[in-house]
């Protein structure tokens, strides 16, 4: 066993730190109060790579594997948890489950320009009574000659407003229930097409969340993905590797927030002395420092799995259930280490706390993630 990064992943962290550090950290505060979308600093990520990095070279995909991909969403999500969400969806859930599972016309036409930020993409399953019970889809696309009539609603939506590419999970036959589900490649400017009301959130803000409303869009046949009612397992199998970003952005806000919390450590005084050398806090940064570490390793060794062909269904959801909760706890502990100020926006943690409360509850909750792993060690 070697737990040593390869140079390759060293530079693609190191890269992503100071991308953070030189285009995210300025007006990060900012963008969270006024609910800003990082949109130059998107593009930027585009350019660098950074939005479809998983992805086949052949459709302008960076060719790296899953590793590389925690490691840089890391980086993002310790400054930026916005911009990082933006880079999980388009990577994981919309750049992969096209490389996937897309047919070669499909990725010609909407793959190569998702990988590069040319366009950004959105991943749409969730709707009003469709959240953590994902088969209960409202959403219906019915069969007429060459096309599908889509008409629904999803809610929840992240990327809603500044998404170009739309992978729509909906109903083709009720009759079926899960196996009557398919996934399209829906384009943001078909007439019947409308973006719905913008969530104004605890955190994240920089994220632009929607609902999506459709009347009788027209979608190509050929723009459904896979063979005739693959949609669920489509949404499953992309979700269960989306989850592993989700963890690495859980991972990111916790050490975001611990890095925060050690530095005021060493230089805020209190009873005459840096309040790192008082127990109460040294011992509080030991334990963060712990379950960070921990975290990493499931969230690395659920990265690896999906690398080497393991089974990171169960991976991905031990390292989403477990990242996200050290992100609560660490992001809480870190805004008590800075006391008073901790309550205040310019020193970061305030807003981090408020981020990391989305990682226990996206892309599958806390308790979805337990009936993922609670199937699979029992075999059910
Ligand atoms: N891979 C492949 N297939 C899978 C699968 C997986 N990981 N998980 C389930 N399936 C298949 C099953 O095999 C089954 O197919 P068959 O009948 O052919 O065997 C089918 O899917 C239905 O599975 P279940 O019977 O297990 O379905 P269920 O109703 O019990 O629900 C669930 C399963 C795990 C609870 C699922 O509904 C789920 O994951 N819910 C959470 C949804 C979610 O994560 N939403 C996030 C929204 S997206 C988002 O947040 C993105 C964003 O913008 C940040």
């Amino acid at each position: 066993m070697d737990f040593k990064l390869t140079e390759e992943h060293i530079m693609i962290r190191d890269a992503a730190r100071d991308f953070a550090k030189s285009e995210l950290l300025p007006g990060v505060i900012e963008r969270d109060e006024k609910q800003e979308f990082p949109a130059t600093q998107v593009k930027k990520m585009g350019e660098l790579g950074f939005l479809g990095m998983m992805a086949s070279p052949e459709f302008n995909g960076g060719g790296m594997d899953t590793v590389a991909y925690v490691l840089a969403m890391e980086e993002i999500s310790k400054i930026d948890a916005s911009a990082s969400v933006v880079m999980s969806v388009n990577n994981s859930l919309v750049c992969w489950g096209l490389d996937t599972y897309g047919n070669q016309a499909q990725k010609e036409k909407y793959l190569t320009k998702l990988t590069t930020g040319e366009k950004l993409g959105a991943f749409c399953l969730s709707e009003p009574e469709a959240g953590s019970d994902a088969t209960s889809q409202k959403t219906t696309a019915i069969e007429n000659g060459d096309h599908y009539i889509l008409n629904g609603t999803k809610n929840w939506i992240t990327n809603g407003n500044s998404a170009d590419y739309y992978l729509i999970i909906a109903q083709t036959d009720r009759e079926k229930r899960h196996k009557g589900i398919n996934a399209f490649i829906v384009e943001k400017e078909w007439e019947g097409f409308d973006i719905g009301v913008k969530e104004n959130k605890l955190g994240i803000r920089g994220s632009d969340t929607h609902s999506l409303h459709f009347t009788d869009v027209k979608v190509p046949k050929e723009n459904r993905i896979g063979e005739d009612g693959f949609g669920f397992k489509f949404a499953m199998k992309t979700l269960a590797g989306g989850r592993i970003g989700i963890a690495a952005q859980a991972l990111g806000i916790a050490a975001g927030a611990y890095e925060l919390a050690l530095e005021y450590s060493k230089v805020r005084k209190a009873f005459g002395t840096e309040i790192s050398n008082h127990q109460a806090i040294a011992f509080k940064l030991a334990d963060m420092h712990t379950s960070i570490e921990a975290a990493r390793h499931l969230v690395m060794k659920a990265a690896w799995d999906k690398d080497t062909g393991g089974n990171f269904d169960l991976s991905g959801a031990m390292a989403k259930l477990y990242a996200s909760k050290v992100a609560m706890d660490v992001a809480v502990e870190a805004v008590q280490v800075h006391g008073g100020n901790g309550y205040v926006k310019e020193y970061h943690v305030e807003r981090l706390m408020r981020d990391a409360k989305i990682t226990e509850i996206y892309e599958g909750t806390s308790e979805i993630q337990k009936i993922v792993i609670s199937r699979s060690i029992l075999n059910k």
